[in-house]
């Protein structure tokens, strides 16, 4: 992987949405891959100034993942994150972005149904990613197969008590997610991984340096030939 190593989140954010606004003016209906949680903010805050008069009306996007179980309208799910960040601020259409189906009556097919989006938009030409502190990416957690599809997982509690900041109470955070498996983010044309903060730096050292191994789901990306890693220094300190 390329390491990009910026001075702060909002420098790292400007970087990656200035390569996302030069590929969307060659490419018009690009697909871009969505991550949610805090770290992409910087990219999405970006992305409005970089995109300033681009035609955006047929970029397409497609999210990691969802909760399972959380109304679609509560404000924490992803796909009322994906909305507020995203999809207003930059007045995409919202019919072109696609967030995974969490609701319980559907949720038996709704893995099989995304693969199946993600295959007829042509695949994701740019997946954005962030890092758990437990090595996940999506919501891929420690021991997920590398070949993994859209599918339901259990989050772990690390994952839960790191998204309970989001939350009222920590037992509001669901227990289960259904995410891009490490198989279909390995098939995106570019990933490119962001973490920020001293919190991410023993996940991100892992991932980048370490063995590829299932505990470390992040570490699937050394098997992907066009990978851009752009961290602060605080998430760069366990690099070698
Ligand atoms: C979010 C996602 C997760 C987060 C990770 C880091 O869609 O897939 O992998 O990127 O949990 O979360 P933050 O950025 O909130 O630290």
């Amino acid at each position: 992987a390329e390491v990009v190593i910026v001075p702060s989140p909002q420098a790292g954010g400007q970087l990656v949405a200035s390569e996302i606004a030069r590929r969307i003016r060659a490419t018009p209906d690009l697909v871009l891959g969505l991550a949610t949680g805090s770290t992409p903010l910087p990219v999405y805050e970006a992305l409005r100034p970089a995109l300033a008069g681009v035609d955006l009306s047929a970029v397409r996007g497609f999210a990691l993942d969802e909760y399972v179980g959380l109304d679609p309208a509560h404000p924490q799910s992803y796909r009322t994150v994906i909305t507020r960040e995203v999809v207003e601020p930059l007045g995409l259409d919202p019919a072109r972005i696609r967030v995974p189906d969490g609701r319980l009556e559907t949720i038996a097919y709704a893995g099989e149904v995304y693969e199946a989006a993600i295959m007829d938009a042509g695949g994701i030409a740019l997946q954005i990613l962030g890092i758990g502190t437990d090595g996940h990416i999506g919501f891929n957690e420690p021991g997920s197969s590398f070949a993994s599809r859209t599918r339901v997982k259990t989050l772990t509690e690390q994952t839960r008590a790191d998204n309970a900041r989001f939350f009222a109470s920590p037992d509001e955070v669901p227990m289960h997610c259904i995410t891009q498996g490490l198989g279909t983010i390995l098939e995106a044309d570019h990933l490119v991984l962001l973490a920020f903060g001293r919190s991410k730096a023993a996940a991100l050292a892992a991932a980048v340096e370490g063995p590829v191994s299932a505990s470390v789901p992040g570490s699937a990306i050394q098997l992907h030939p066009h990978v851009t890693v752009v961290v602060d220094e605080d998430a760069a300190a366990e690099l070698t």
